[in-house]
């Protein structure tokens, strides 16, 4: 046996086993490429050896390159060990389990063949990276299984399970996965002797692909439609693939390299860098003692079967957790058990279910008027009107009956956690997990800790969250919490340039081009103009200086509650949004900006954005200064999951950091010299001016 760094090499039975050892999920760190050339080097000068098996220590294969090491010199890149693989005079297998993604995959790829344990799971996520599979993946894979599919592989990002991976020949066989060392070594064993050896870079099936469809090329140029192609890696992806057709495959590895160049330094390919660690951060809970780890929520109930309680209903019973759901009478019961059906329904319709899902997810699900039947729940979400009175009683009546160390959780979306946590004996269980709306559809779960919530119970809860597949995060309890709270400030800029001239289509376009689904109007019409009015009114009478935002209020006295009354920003016409402007629009506001004697400007597409995007950030520093949200790419993850901010753009404050600290503080001075009190700069802004820190590496030391 030979010790390199991260890669162990040893000979079984005439077969060089080199094992990538470079935890937490072998990575291809540095030293790794180098371990694996050095033992191809000597299994193959050694007679003793007659084949190869490569495979990755503990549950993965090797999960790709390091991304840390993106936009740092590489000694050796993946292309150079991947060659090293297929060059090899003597046979290689790849011996495949858990992850083998991205450069981990293209090291299999280079293999001869491949074989992987039923839990295999094979991609190539680049993209999702801003970046290309330049090891060869866009060359090999697409000779490997034909350019078309190749393409959508690439494109999506997605992981591929053993047995399609098998049925589309990325596999060669799925073997025993009790021990899928000893299986692959009798697998090399038994090809060891075969010759010519495969080496995907010399099939031809693209070339055949081609043959048989004349049209090819068009085919995969229109692989995107014009909406979701508008990053660079997308040209780039597409341009390689369709390389693979008539470039030999030395040029197609060389244009790879081109565009890798160009992409790993790019502003997208660091941006999306940044929010693959940004996930992985926004689960650790911060002041958790080390060992500990949080139970399963096996069993929830929900309280209130409207349309928040019931879409969380689905959410749960979608992963197989029996859910108990309480209302307050036989007629709000029948009709939310009929809600959840109807979601269930619409998906059968769509065809994204099937009636048997549909049927077992339903017998999950259980309806109740009484309180005791609850009790034995692992959790329970309390989703009734926002009215304080009844959540209280709610959270009263909760507390009689629940076992103890049950999860009290509120789906508030703005109430003091504090109000529900005191009116039980067990503050320390009591937190909030705000699912967004539709909440079945919707990837955001905020779970919001009140002042005596424990840290195991924001844990366990946290857990609940990821086990129902949504993107948790933590929030500290304030008006709104960190999530909306930080975006109000956003929305109230819009609104308030309304006043100033601003037409709402003008700033819809900008927010769009910057890369957002829609708009903020025409979120506003989704959601509904009467529901921001409601929350304005309560906001407005518990501060007295609230700031009152005209235009919206005059519009929903006016009847336009948007898409739901047909008109609001925009018109409607059979249920989808007429694209044109609403020429009625202008002419209301004008009249009102008229009446309040604002004067009006002319804006240009940068300050828009600035004063939209500026104001969020403003808000987001006084979040983390108060310790209501722990990190600030959590709030970059909140944006992004939350509300549609664009992925190559990092987040809220990742994208606030590539203005820079000096410029944000230059014109938030400004504009609060100007506009007063809505812009005062945040403390902690003005501490990161002196400090010279970034704003994505914000951590609250108040949380
Ligand atoms: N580079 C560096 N660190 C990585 C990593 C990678 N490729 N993949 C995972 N990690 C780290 C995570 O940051 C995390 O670290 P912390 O514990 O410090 O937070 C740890 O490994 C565990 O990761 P996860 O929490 O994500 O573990 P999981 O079990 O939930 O998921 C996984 C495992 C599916 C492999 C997931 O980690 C993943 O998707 N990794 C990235 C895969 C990828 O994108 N590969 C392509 C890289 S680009 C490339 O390969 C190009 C090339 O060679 C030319």
């Amino acid at each position: 046996m030979s010790e390199f760094q991260n890669v162990r090499f040893e000979k079984i039975g005439g077969v060089g086993v080199i094992t990538v050892d470079n935890p937490p999920v072998n990575a291809l760190g540095p030293g790794v490429r180098e371990g694996v050339i050095e033992a191809l080097r000597l299994g193959n000068e050694d007679p003793e050896v007659f084949a190869f098996v490569l495979m990755g220590q503990g549950k993965n294969f090797i999960a790709g390159a390091d991304i840390r090491q993106f936009g740092k010199a590489r000694p050796v890149s993946t292309h150079v060990s991947a060659k090293a693989l297929e060059s090899s005079q003597k046979p290689v297998v790849a011996a495949i389990n858990g992850f083998a993604l991205g450069g981990g995959l293209e090291h299999a790829l280079a293999c001869h063949y491949r074989v992987g344990s039923p839990s295999a799971r094979v991609g190539l996520p680049e993209v999702k990276l801003g970046i290309l599979p330049a090891g060869g993946g866009t060359q090999r894979l697409s000779r490997l299984i034909g350019p078309e599919l190749a393409l959508e592989i690439i494109l999506s990002s997605r992981h591929i399970a053993a047995k399609e991976a098998l049925d589309l020949g990325i596999l060669d066989e799925i073997v025993d996965a009790k021990d899928l060392k000893s299986a692959a070594i009798e697998f090399a064993q038994k090809i060891s002797a075969l010759r010519p050896m495969p080496r995907t870079s010399e099939k031809m099936t693209c070339l055949d692909a081609a043959r048989a469809n004349p049209q090819m090329l068009s085919l995969l140029d229109n692989a995107l439609s014009q909406k979701t192609r508008r990053l660079r890696v997308h040209d780039c992806v597409i341009e390689c693939v369709k390389a693979s057709l008539f470039m030999d495959f030395e040029e197609g590895l060389n244009l790879e390299r081109t565009h890798m160049a160009e992409l790993e330094n790019s502003a997208d390919s660091k941006a999306l860098r940044y929010v693959f660690f940004a996930e992985r951060e926004v689960k650790k809970v911060p002041h958790l003692p080390p060992d500990y780890e949080p139970s399963r929520v096996a069993s929830v109930a929900i309280v209130g079967a409207g349309t928040m309680g019931s879409g969380i209903a689905v959410c749960f019973a979608d992963r197989g957790v029996p859910v108990t759901v309480l209302e307050a009478s036989p007629e709000n019961l029948e009709r939310g058990l009929a809600k959840i059906a109807g979601l269930y329904a619409a998906r059968v319709k769509s065809g994204k279910l099937t009636q048997s899902a549909m049927d077992e997810a339903l017998k999950l699900i259980q309806g109740t008027l009484n309180y005791t039947d609850l009790a034995q729940c692992d959790a329970v979400i309390e989703a009734v009107f926002e009215r304080i009175d009844l959540k209280k009683e709610v959270f009263t009546q909760l507390d009689a009956v629940m076992k103890p160390g049950a999860l009290l959780l509120t789906n508030s979306s703005a109430i003091d956690i504090n109000t529900m946590a005191q009116c039980t004996k067990r503050p320390h269980d009591v937190a909030g997990a705000h699912f967004f709306a539709p909440a079945n559809v919707m990837k955001l779960c905020e779970i919001v800790k009140g002042d005596q919530t424990s840290v195991e119970v924001i844990a366990r809860a946290m857990k609940m969250g990821g086990d129902i597949g949504k993107v948790t995060v933590l929030s500290g309890t304030c008006d709104g919490f960190a999530a909306n709270r930080s975006r109000a400030a956003l929305v109230s800029e819009a609104m308030l340039l309304l006043e100033e001239g601003a037409s709402p289509y003008h700033i819809d376009q900008v927010m769009r081009e910057f890369g957002y689904p829609m708009g903020p109007f025409a979120v506003s019409d989704l959601s509904g103009l009467d529901v921001s009015y409601d929350t304005r009114k309560r906001r407005a009478a518990a501060n007295p200086n609230f700031r009152k935002l005209h235009v919206p209020d005059h519009l929903v006295e006016l009847g336009r509650h948007g898409q739901k009354t047909k008109l609001g920003w925009y018109r409607y016409e059979d249920g989808s949004r007429v694209p044109q402007i609403d020429e009625g629009l202008m002419p209301i506001i004008t009249a009102l900006n008229r009446e309040l004697g604002v004067e009006q400007k002319v804006f240009s597409d940068d300050e828009i954005l600035k004063r939209l995007l500026f104001a969020s950030v403003n808000e987001a520093c006084k979040i983390l200064q108060e310790g209501k949200a722990y990190r600030a790419s959590d709030i970059d993850v909140m944006w992004i999951y939350g509300f549609g901010f664009p992925r190559h753009r990092g987040g809220l404050m990742f994208w606030a950091d590539t203005v820079g600290v000096q410029e944000l503080h230059r014109q938030i001075t400004q504009w609060h010299a100007h506009y007063g009190e809505r812009w005062r700069p945040a403390e902690l802004l003005n501490a990161l001016l002196l400090s010279g820190e970034t704003l994505r590496e914000l951590r609250s030391t108040a949380f």
